[in-house]
């Protein structure tokens, strides 16, 4: 075996979900706390963390090409190895198998687990190699260093795991049980993030809407509650959250998409099918009449609010009679934006051994359909906001010079030109769509 280093540089590799995202930040943010430099773009790093998923197969199995890659392009001359550690959902799922198939990982370590990092480190350069996927409930956000997150759209983790245990997915397994963030521990990171600069902040979790806390004066809230507290942050100009399920849209939360001004018109809520025999196999515990019911009660409370969803095409059993009762849910909804996949049995879950399975062309024609709806749709959506006029939160600079990348309200990419900075917040109207951004010019 290869002598081992002690890292002084190191990259965070995140794939999946916004909340990986988040984790990969807070995983930068320990690291730096402990003297490690972030390596440079194209700059090999001793220590590299890939943050994995474990959504759809093809995640899983990038990791590996992934290892393969830092190996060969590591320079060994002096007979080091780099540390190679691999988080996230995959290292939840399938720790073992990979310490057996990936010699040359040294740390596998769960998204409940990744505050232990540094010890980790100190044992794996000594020659260890280290699994660490317990997952001790509250432990993690309270051993983390602060936030020093610099960005004017920040994501923000305040609910994390999932109980809602739909027949397909791997998240109840690998991320365990719903947990919500207390309160003041939210409104305090939420406050350090606008002191260095966000503009917007982003509330994540598996099942953000079922967050649930007791304000500062004992009582309970719900998501809604936290959302009506964050707007009083003073510099804080949106609030956007992410992902949700529809059982737990309560009618506060859907009061205050018509009445806090800050909480943008936009809602990421997943449907997956528009059959109900499906949505009953898939364990959805909700119908797509009662989806769609849902839709029209948020559209009466803020009538301009743009929606999304996911779908999932050729679930076990699916027939082209379901598959036609899913079009007709886009046809219905026209959803603003939507991710479409084609379902891959992930081991361990309940539809993973269920009976006709379905065909692979079968599954790429029926996703062709539906990527063909919902672009049309989204299409459409931005068509029909060209002539307003809104604020668009600036992201970044655009390829042009002197042209710039920022979001509208409804999420929407839109550029312009002219003389700003990144974080400012700018009047323009929306002058010409396309399927995934518009042109503006600065009112
Ligand atoms: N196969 C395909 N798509 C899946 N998703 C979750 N599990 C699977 C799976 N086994 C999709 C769902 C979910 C999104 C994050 O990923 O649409 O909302
Ligand atoms: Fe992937 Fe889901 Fe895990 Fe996010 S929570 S990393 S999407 S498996």
């Amino acid at each position: 075996m290869n002598k081992v280093t002690t890292p002084k540089s190191f990259r965070v590799k995140s794939f999946g979900c916004q909340m990986n995202v988040y984790d990969g930040e807070r995983m930068a943010e320990l690291l730096g706390a402990q003297g490690m430099e972030a390596a440079g773009e194209g700059e090999n790093a001793d220590l590299v963390v890939l943050n994995t998923c474990h959504i759809r197969e093809k995640a899983a199995e990038k990791v590996y090409s992934d290892i393969g890659r830092i190996v060969k392009d590591w320079d060994d001359d002096d007979g080091s190895s780099p540390l190679i550690a691999v988080a996230g959902c995959v290292a939840q799922a399938e720790g073992e198998e990979i310490m057996k198939r990936a010699k040359d990982v040294r740390m596998v370590v769960g998204p409940q687990a990744y505050h232990r990092l540094p010890e980790m480190i100190g044992r794996a350069s000594a020659g260890e190699r280290v699994t660490d996927t317990d997952m001790p409930a509250e432990a993690k956000f309270g051993a983390l260093p602060a936030r020093r997150k610099r960005a004017p759209s920040a994501f923000l983790t305040v609910q994390e795991g999932c109980d809602k245990f739909c027949t397909y997915c791997v998240v109840p397994y690998t991320r365990g049980a719903e947990i919500s963030r207390p309160y003041g521990d939210l409104i305090d990171e939420a406050q350090k993030l606008v002191e260095q600069g966000a503009r917007e902040i982003t509330l994540l979790g598996q099942n953000v809407n079922a967050w649930t806390g007791e304000d500062a004066k004992g009582r309970a809230i719900g998501l809604d509650g936290l959302i009506r507290e964050l707007a009083k942050l003073p510099d804080l100009a949106r609030i956007r959250y992410t992902t949700s399920h529809p059982n737990d849209m309560t009618d506060a939360l859907i009061a205050a998409h018509g009445e806090v001004e800050k909480l943008m018109p936009y809602l990421h809520l997943p449907v997956q099918a528009g059959s109900d025999p499906i949505l009953a196999a898939m364990n959805r515990s909700h119908t797509a009449e009662s989806y769609i019911r849902l839709i029209e009660r948020v559209r009466e409370a803020r009538p301009d609010i743009a929606i999304s969803g996911d779908f999932i095409v050729g679930f076990p059993g699916e027939t082209d009679a379901d598959f036609e009762a899913t079009l007709q849910m886009v046809d219905t909804i026209r959803y603003a934006a939507a991710f479409s996949f084609k379902y891959s049995p992930r081991p361990g879950t309940p539809a993973a051994t269920m009976g006709d399975q379905i065909a692979g062309d079968v599954m790429d024609e029926r996703l062709q359909r539906l990527q063909a709806a919902i672009t049309r749709d989204q299409l459409a959506f931005n068509q029909a906001s060209v002539g307003k006029t809104c604020q668009v939160l600036v992201e970044r600079k655009g390829r042009r010079e002197g042209q710039w990348l920022g979001k509208t309200p409804w999420l929407q990419s839109a550029h312009f030109t002219g003389d700003y900075a990144v974080g400012d917040l700018v009047d323009v109207e929306l002058l010409e769509a396309g399927p995934n951004s518009l042109s503006a010019r600065v009112c």
